[in-house]
């Protein structure tokens, strides 16, 4: 009997070096249930179609059992002589079941079985993402909630611009994890789709029912062409990307927090169990988590870069360059996993300053469009009544004063239309109230 499962072709021993190098065991040991979930499932294809004995298929079963049970409690020995978690399975399946374990691989290869462990790991992985992203939006409505009355400068670059409720800005946040979620779904049904039974690449002679495998495996479809099915990883990157869709409005809702607890803000502060210290200077305390946030943004981008590098040349149908393809995928999982998960924690923890929110919104000019919307009530044009209230904002410069600060009399200078019901008019809630278009900032809207 050859110690490898594959080495009859070969008179000379692997050496050291090369299996080391071949071995991807350290990092595909976390496919292991998914492996003999996928294996029990092809047992019980094979004694369906008569390949094995029903009771072949109980003993390898049976057997399957005991080895995740051996794996879940750690009591398994990994070694990089048996290159993967499928060799390790099936190797340790033969101890255990004995020479019966040598029929499990007919009809299939490990390119069909790699192909239906990742897209099973990925199919759960995917419900969690979009489970955790619905709990970040509620996370974020109950935010808005709270803080519904909360009033803060609204910003095109960086600029004072216009007031908006604090619960609209959060509730754009919304927005756009509600899209991702809605991306990670649509994503879901192509990464549930059946690829065992492809064997190497060509499909098998044996006559396996491979829709029966996929209802055994809860899988919607059944891939319709062998060499695809053993070739593609697009399922890996439409993750790979969406996470990174996702990640980017994570490292700008991060910034934002970044910005918003500096002293120039002063809007919010970071939970102290969510900051650090620094070691030399006493009195500060660090925004880590929205920051690393924030930074891991560029790791999960890098991942979905080595993606579509590793596949872009390869020719159909398996290349063994595609081992690599799980780091990656690994490391984004667990990432967008890590971020989702630790903002929801820290957001409802954010203590929001809103009376220094307010302060803020009131500097700056922040009435200067419904100075000139007040215009328009009284009949001038738009862009006469954005000239007259441009003059009025450098005259209120020169003086060092906001627009409201005018007295009347200063007001009436850039036209005889503003009367005494100016200053009602541009006062913060009503310029709040005002914005009730589909998706402005009016209270009633948001
Ligand atoms: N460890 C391999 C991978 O992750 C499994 C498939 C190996 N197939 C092969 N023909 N050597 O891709």
């Amino acid at each position: 009997m050859s110690e490898k499962l594959w080495d009859g072709r070969f008179s000379e021993k692997t050496s050291r070096s090369v299996e080391r190098f071949t071995s991807s065991i350290d990092i595909d040991n976390r496919l292991y249930p998914y492996d003999i979930e996928g294996s029990i499932a092809h047992c019980k294809t094979l004694a369906k179609a008569g390949i094995i004995t029903e009771d072949e298929s109980s003993t390898l079963v049976q057997g399957l059992g005991v080895v995740k049970r051996e794996i879940a409690h750690g009591d398994f020995l990994f070694d990089d002589a048996l290159e993967d978690i499928h060799m390790h399975i099936e190797t340790r399946l033969l101890q255990e079941v004995g020479k019966v374990a040598q029929k499990l691989h007919t009809a299939r290869s490990r390119n069909d079985q790699v192909a239906l462990d990742v897209r099973m790991f990925l199919r759960d992985k995917t419900r969690q993402t979009i489970s955790n992203l619905t709990t970040l939006c509620r996370t974020l409505i109950d935010m808005a909630r709270v803080h519904m009355d909360v009033i803060m400068p609204g910003y095109t670059h960086l600029q004072h611009a216009q007031p908006v409720l604090f619960s609209h800005h959060l509730m754009a946040y919304y927005e756009m994890f509600k899209r991702d979620r809605d991306r990670f779904r649509d994503a879901l049904e192509r990464i549930d789709v059946m690829p065992l039974g492809a064997a190497a690449l060509a499909g098998t002679t044996y006559p396996i029912d491979r829709h029966y495998t996929a209802r055994l495996l809860e899988f919607s479809r059944v891939s319709p062409n062998s060499m695809d099915a053993v070739s593609d990883r697009d399922f890996i990157l439409e993750y790979l990307a969406h996470a990174s869709i996702c990640m980017v409005h994570f490292s700008r809702l991060s910034e934002e927090i970044i910005l918003w607890s500096s002293s120039e803000f002063n809007f919010i502060e970071v939970p102290d169990a969510f900051a650090t210290g620094s070691s030399i200077m006493p009195q500060k305390k660090n925004p880590d988590v929205p920051e690393l946030v924030r930074g891991k943004t560029g790791s999960v981008f890098g991942d979905l870069l080595s993606v579509l590098t590793l596949m872009k040349s390869l020719p159909l149908a398996y290349n063994r360059d595609m081992q690599e393809d799980k780091l990656p995928l690994f490391r984004s999982v667990d990432t967008l996993r890590n971020c989702i998960e630790i903002y929801i924690r820290m957001l409802p923890n954010i203590q929001v300053d809103k009376e220094r929110m307010l302060q803020a919104a009131s500097v700056g000019f922040l009435n200067a469009t419904d100075l000139a919307d007040y215009l328009v009530g009284k009949g001038m044009t738009f862009r006469k009544a954005h000239g007259c209230v441009g003059k009025a904002v450098g005259m209120a410069i020169q003086q060092g004063k906001e627009l409201n600060e005018l007295s009347l009399k200063e007001l009436k200078n850039f036209s005889s239309l503003i009367e005494e019901d100016v200053f009602s008019f541009i006062a913060m809630d009503r310029m709040i109230g005002r914005r009730t278009s589909f998706g402005g900032t009016a209270n009633q809207n948001v």
